[in-house]
C-alpha cells in the first residue's frame, strides 16, 4: 500500500480519540493489520487501552519510548495508530516517517497546544510532515464557542504559566476552552 501520516489535533475533549478509534476500526473492517500505541504515561481510563473521554476504547500497546515500536511492527503491518503523541520525544517523528515509507499508513493523535497555548512537544513537526491534517474543536465550557485549547486548573484556579508542561489528568484538572475563555496566570 501506499504509507502517509494523519494527524488528528486539538485540545481536550475535542474528539480526537475517537476519531482515532473510528478509523481504525474502519480498518479492521476492512480486514486491515492494525497496531496501536500509546505512551504508559497516560493510565487515566485504561493501562492498555485508548479509551475516550465518552468510553468508547480500542486494543492499545503501552510503550515508554519510540523506539519500542519496531519491535511490533511486522511485514502484515498496514495501520498504525498513535495516541497521545504529545508525551512521546521527537524521535516519535522519524518513526512515523519510517513507517509511512515502507508503506504503511500511520495516525497519530494528540494535543497540538499545551495548557499555555503553545505548540506541545513533537507535534508541530509531525503537523508539518503529515500529509493530512485533522484540528477538530471541543465547546467552550464558559461560553459554547467552539473550544481550540485546554484551560488548566488548580483547585479551581488557573494554571500559572510557569506549572509543569506534563500533568496528567482530566475533568479534575482540564476544561475546554475558547480563546476567549482561556485564562494562565502569569
Ligand atoms: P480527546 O481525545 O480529544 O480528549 P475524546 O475523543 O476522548 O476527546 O472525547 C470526546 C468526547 O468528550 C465527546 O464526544 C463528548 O462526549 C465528551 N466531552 C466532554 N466535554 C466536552 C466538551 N467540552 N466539548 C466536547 N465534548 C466533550
Ligand atoms: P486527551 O487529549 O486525550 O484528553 O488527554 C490529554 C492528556 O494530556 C491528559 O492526561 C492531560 C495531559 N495534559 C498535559 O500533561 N499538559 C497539558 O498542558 C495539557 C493541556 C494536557
Ligand atoms: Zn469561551
Amino acid at each position: 500500500g501506499h504509507g502517509y501520516i494523519e494527524a488528528v489535533v486539538g485540545p481536550m475533549y475535542s474528539g480526537k480519540s475517537e476519531e482515532l478509534i473510528r478509523r481504525l476500526k474502519r480498518a479492521k473492517i476492512a480486514k486491515q493489520e492494525v497496531i496501536v500505541f500509546k505512551p504508559c504515561i497516560d493510565n487515566r481510563y485504561s493501562k492498555e487501552d485508548v479509551v475516550s473521554h465518552s468510553g468508547i476504547s480500542i486494543r492499545a500497546i503501552a510503550i515508554n519510548h519510540t523506539e519500542e515500536i519496531h519491535k511490533y511492527i511486522t511485514d502484515e503491518t498496514q495501520v498504525v495508530g498513535i495516541d497521545e503523541v504529545q508525551f512521546f520525544d521527537e524521535g516519535i517523528v522519524a518513526v512515523a516517517l519510517e513507517l509511512a515509507d515502507k508503506g504503511i499508513r500511520v495516525i497519530a493523535a494528540g494535543l497540538d497546544l499545551d495548557f499555555k497555548a503553545e505548540p506541545f512537544g513533537p507535534v508541530p513537526e509531525l503537523l508539518a510532515r503529515a500529509e493530512f491534517v485533522d484540528k477538530l474543536q471541543a465547546v467552550c465550557v464558559k461560553c459554547g464557542a467552539p473550544a481550540t485549547r485546554t484551560q488548566r486548573l488548580i483547585n479551581k484556579e488557573p494554571a500559572r504559566y510557569d506549572d509543569p508542561i506534563i500533568l496528567v489528568g482530566a475533568t479534575e484538572s482540564y476544561e475546554a476552552r475558547c480563546r476567549k475563555c482561556h485564562r494562565i496566570k502569569k
